[in-house]
């Protein structure tokens, strides 16, 4: 083996492969392993942005989730409620039979809007969050 590489076994739900097969041989990527090593690029360098992200924020967070999951939708309205200094609206389109977008306007302090990210993100039934900063106040 390579120098410097270190070799992983992960389990991951069929259905959740079989989409990435599909994006990564649509995208053109070789091997698995490459493709999995860019997702993983990119998953560090939006939290890295998130970390570094300081002051007032004016944001949306994009929340995808399967309201099938029991007390998930629950969830989201609770911490909705227990952050509301920091959230001006929010809109919810049921997607499918199964998946719900929620999207989550946000005003306030980044320290802030990080513990809801973490919060909402940590969620079980929750399959991505994004966080869209539109404007940053100086
Ligand atoms: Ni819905």
């Amino acid at each position: 083996m390579e120098e410097g590489i270190t070799r992983i076994g992960v389990s991951l739900p069929k259905n959740l492969l079989d989409e990435f097969d599909r994006i990564i041989s649509t995208r053109g990527y070789s091997s698995r392993s490459e493709a999995i090593r860019d997702a993983i690029r990119t998953y560090i360098t939006e939290y890295r942005w998130l970390e570094s992200e300081k002051g007032e924020v004016v944001g949306v967070l994009v929340v995808l989730y399967d309201h099938h999951v029991k007390g998930v939708s629950d969830l989201l309205i609770d911490l909705q409620h227990d952050f509301h200094e920091i959230i001006t609206s929010s809109t919810h389109i049921h997607l499918n039979e199964d998946q719900c977008l929620e999207m989550i306007l946000v005003k306030g302090k980044m320290e802030r809007i990080k513990v809801l990210v973490d919060k909402i993100s940590a969620a079980r039934g929750v399959m991505n969050v994004k966080l869209i900063s539109a404007v940053k106040k100086v």
